[in-house]
């Protein structure tokens, strides 16, 4: 049963023959035209590459308008989000539908604590890892083991909801930490029950034997908020993989696992890395800003600006304005200044003052920014991908609940239009009809 109006009717006229479509209309006005009953009643299938023109589902969590530079979680403006809440208080916005009561918050915070720790058997598999290994890597291959440690999902009353997600939230927060220090070469650091959920993360990063480490107000507060401004972004390629691999009724843990691999790839969550490299590159290779644009520019280049341009968004993306307000907060607060903070603001008005941008309108997107507050928090920069899952991972597992409450939920299997070589047979192709294959004697 959709929950969307159907409006109006559209007609598709056929080979002679005339077919009515339902044309729905969303809650902000949004129009679809639904063609469920498509091949039922004509035989065709939509054609639609990239799912660039499709609505794979309704949803009820978040609203994007590429057009005016609007997302709001749950019907809250994101710029209201980062201004005045928490990322756990998101958290569970996003996974329940409303913000927590001071009670409801703090019960949720206590569970955060209490499922913080991984079985200790899961360190083990930190130290067979080679050196160099990607956290992509190890954040992926972690939460599908958790599955193997909770093979129960409980999820059938809201406290038994809360207790996954605390469980997923808090373990995918340890084991960033621990694939960090694993990294690095240093001790692990356990998580500590009087931290909340930012100050102990960074406790778990940057505390050591030798230096300690003492939570900075100002850090905390930028975390906090760029984890809210990772925390969902709709039907986004990561989210759509968690979608498809739960439509299957694959648990929790490995639908995430799946949307970490997808949110891996630099045309997706890995652009907040491949921005800080192309402006490093800008001081290593001695480069310009203004290189890197014609690079872009040009055809011939496989070469992409990265952290520019969007699937939905065809103005400023409103995450980057923030993420540039708190990028600004944090180097001044950190290092005073850093010369890749400048190299980015000279390629965005560079690009902003350019036909091929602006004809195309590619504006900056949520990883032109983050990166750089990142880089000044001390995260090194192939963690940055682990900070945006982090971040995503309650909009992944509001997303998954959704899917999986909805009556409409069918296993996601996409048709195709087949232009592969017409029925032929092994004796006409080889054109003997005695040959006998080797193998077959
Ligand atoms: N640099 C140069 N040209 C670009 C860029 C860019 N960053 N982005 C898009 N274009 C050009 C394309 O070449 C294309 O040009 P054409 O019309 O002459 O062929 C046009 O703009 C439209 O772009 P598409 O690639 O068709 O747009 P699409 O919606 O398929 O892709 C994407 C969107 C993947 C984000 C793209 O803009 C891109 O690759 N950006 C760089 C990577 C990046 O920053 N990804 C992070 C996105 S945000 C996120 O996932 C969290």
């Amino acid at each position: 049963m959709s929950m969307s109006k159907e409006i109006a009717r559209a007609k598709l006229c056929l080979d002679g023959k005339e077919y009515e479509l339902p044309v729905l209309e969303g809650t902000e006005g949004e129009r679809a035209l639904d063609i469920r009953r498509l091949r039922a009643t004509t035989g065709m299938v939509s054609y639609d590459p990239g799912v660039v023109n499709t609505g794979v589902c309704e949803s009820n969590i978040t609203f994007v308008d590429g057009e005016k530079g609007i997302l709001r979680f749950r019907g809250y403006d994101i710029e209201d989000l980062t201004e005045h809440c928490s990322f756990l208080e998101v958290a569970y916005l996003l996974v329940h539908g409303f913000l927590p009561t001071p009670s409801e918050y703090n019960a949720f915070s206590k569970l955060m604590n209490l499922h913080s720790m991984l079985h200790e058997d899961m360190r083990n598999f930190f130290s067979l890892y080679p050196d160099h290994a990607h956290p992509m890597a190890i954040l992926s291959a972690m939460v599908v083991s958790l599955s193997t440690f909770y093979p129960e999902l409980e999820l059938d009353s809201t406290e038994a909801i809360d207790i996954t997600v605390a469980r997923l939230l808090s373990k995918l927060r340890t084991i960033a930490a621990f694939s960090y220090k694993k990294n690095m070469g240093q001790p692990i650091v356990y998580p500590r029950s009087d931290l909340r959920y930012c100050e102990n993360f960074l406790n778990m990063m940057f505390h050591t034997p030798v230096n300690g480490y003492s939570p900075d107000p100002v850090i905390t507060h930028a975390l906090n908020q760029l984890l809210i401004l990772h925390a969902d972004h709709e039907q986004n390629c990561s989210t759509s993989v968690v979608r498809t691999v739960g439509s299957s009724r694959a648990n929790l843990y490995a639908s995430i696992s799946a949307g970490i691999c997808a949110l891996w790839g630099p045309l997706h969550g890995g652009a907040n890395q491949r921005v800080i490299e192309m402006l490093e590159s800008v001081i290593k290779q001695g480069l310009s800003a203004a290189t890197l644009i014609e690079r872009a520019k040009d055809k011939a280049d496989p070469f992409k600006l990265f952290g520019f341009g969007h699937r939905v968004y065809k103005t400023y993306d409103p995450r980057a304005k923030v993420a540039k307000k708190i990028c600004k907060q944090v180097i001044s607060h950190m290092t005073r200044t850093d010369p890749l903070l400048e190299i980015a603001q000279e390629l965005e008005e560079r690009a902003m003052a350019d036909a091929y941008f602006q004809e195309r309108n590619l504006y900056p997107n949520v990883d032109f920014y983050t990166g750089l507050s990142y880089r000044a928090m001390g995260i090194p920069i192939n963690m940055f991908t682990v900070m945006f899952a982090i971040g995503r991972l309650p909009g992944w597992i509001a997303q998954w609940l959704e899917q999986r409450d909805n009556a409409e939920n069918r296993i996601v299997r996409p048709r195709q239009v087949y232009v592969g070589p017409s029925r032929r047979t092994v004796a006409e192709t080889l054109n003997v009809s005695t040959y006998s294959h080797p193998g077959k004697n």
